[in-house]
């Protein structure tokens, strides 16, 4: 089933020159950007957007991080978008994360580890309306995806 997801590259991503080599491993999979932007996050969208982190120990370490400098966000679609996306980007923390992932190649710290994805449809629905209006989001066709999802 076609899903979209969000990403956020995080600022030590933007700051380590990582943008094209991170979006370059969705691409590669056949994943398909319908929404990109650079941007500065907002303290009150950090907030909002980590909001299920409120009480932990390292929600304002957290916050200080995401609005620290720019970030990257995309909205990547296609088939089990969700899941295909947290595989690529590997586990949270830089000791569990598989080599080949994103994390597992580029991430030593559980802070900044470079990226953030959407970890269920109804988080991805909510993240996806929370960083982009709607018409910033394209559809459009592939020609070459006829070769990849059929
Ligand atoms: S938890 O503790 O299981 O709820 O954490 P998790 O859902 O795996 O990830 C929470 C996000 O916070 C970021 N972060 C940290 N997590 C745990 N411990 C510390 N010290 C910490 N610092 C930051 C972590 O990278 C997750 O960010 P996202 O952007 O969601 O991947």
């Amino acid at each position: 089933m076609a899903q979209r997801t969000l990403i956020i590259i995080k600022p030590d991503g933007v700051q380590r020159g990582l943008v094209g080599e991170i979006l370059g491993r969705f691409e590669q999979r056949g994943l398909k950007l319908v929404g990109l932007k650079l941007m500065s996050v907002t303290r009150s969208l950090a907030e909002t957007h980590y909001a299920v982190h409120r009480d932990k120990p390292f929600f304002a370490d957290l916050i200080e991080f995401i609005t620290a400098a720019p970030v990257v966000c995309a909205v990547i679609e296609g088939p089990e978008a969700i899941a295909i996306v947290r595989n690529l980007v590997g586990a949270t923390r830089f000791t569990e994360a598989e080599p080949g992932s994103i994390r597992g190649d580029y991430a030593l710290d559980l802070t900044m580890n470079l990226i953030h994805a959407s970890d269920a449809p109804d988080t991805a629905e909510k993240e996806v309306e929370l960083f982009f209006r709607p018409e910033e989001l394209i559809d459009y066709a592939r020609d070459g995806d006829r070769w990849v999802t059929g």
